[in-house]
C-alpha cells in the first residue's frame, strides 16, 4: 500500500463526523441551542482522531519529507495551505469547546460563536479532503522512490501503535498539574 492509502481510509471516517456535525449545526439552528454532549462526542474525535492521528501523520511523514524534494511551486503551494487549515481546523474545534463551556457557564451569547465554530468545519473540512485527496497526494507520490513509500508506510503504522498511549499519558500528565 502506498503511505497515502491509510490517511485517505482516515479521511472516510473523519468525512462521517463531519456530516454528523453538520446535521447537528443545521438543529442548532432551528432550535438555537446546544447538545452538549454531541459536542463533547465530536470535538473529542476531531482533536484526536483527526488532529493528533492523521495531520500529525501528514505533517510528521508525508508533508516533512516532500518538503525535502524538488516539488513544483503548485503543490508546495497547495501543502503550505493545507498546514495552515490544519491550524484552522484545530482552532475551531477549541472554539468549539471553549464556546460551548460558556454556554453551559449561562453565557447564552457564546451560542453564536459555538455555530459559526461548528459551521467553520462543515465548510473547510470536506474542501481541504478534497484538496488532498484530488489534488495532493497522487501528483506527490511521484517525488518518493519505492523505498522512500515503505519505509513512510512503516513509520505511520508505527505512529498508530503509539498515538493513543501517547494521548493518555498527556491526559493524565494534565491532570497531575492542576
Ligand atoms: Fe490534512
Ligand atoms: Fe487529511
Amino acid at each position: 500500500m502506498l503511505p497515502i492509502g491509510p490517511l485517505m481510509i482516515e479521511h472516510r471516517l473523519i468525512e462521517r463526523m463531519i456530516t454528523l456535525l453538520r446535521k447537528d449545526a443545521e438543529r442548532m439552528d432551528r432550535e438555537q441551542r446546544i447538545d452538549a454532549g454531541f459536542l463533547d462526542r465530536a470535538v473529542e474525535f476531531m482533536l484526536n482522531y483527526a488532529d493528533c492521528l492523521h495531520h500529525a501523520k501528514e505533517e510528521q511523514f508525508l508533508f516533512k519529507e516532500l518538503d525535502k524534494k524538488d516539488l513544483p511551486e503548485d503543490l508546495r503551494r497547495i501543502m503550505s495551505e493545507l498546514i495552515e487549515e490544519h491550524r484552522q481546523a484545530r482552532a475551531a474545534m477549541l472554539g468549539i469547546a471553549d464556546a460551548k463551556a460558556r454556554v453551559l457557564a449561562g453565557q447564552q451569547d457564546f451560542f453564536a460563536q459555538v455555530l459559526s465554530h461548528a459551521r467553520t468545519l462543515v465548510i473547510m473540512y470536506p474542501r481541504h479532503v478534497e484538496k488532498e485527496d484530488r489534488h495532493f497526494f497522487l501528483p506527490c507520490m511521484q517525488f518518493l522512490t519505492s523505498e522512500e513509500k515503505d519505509a513512510m508506510l512503516e513509520r505511520e503504522y508505527g505512529f498508530d501503535r503509539e498515538v493513543l498511549h501517547e494521548i493518555y499519558r498527556e491526559k493524565v500528565e494534565r491532570e497531575e498539574k492542576k
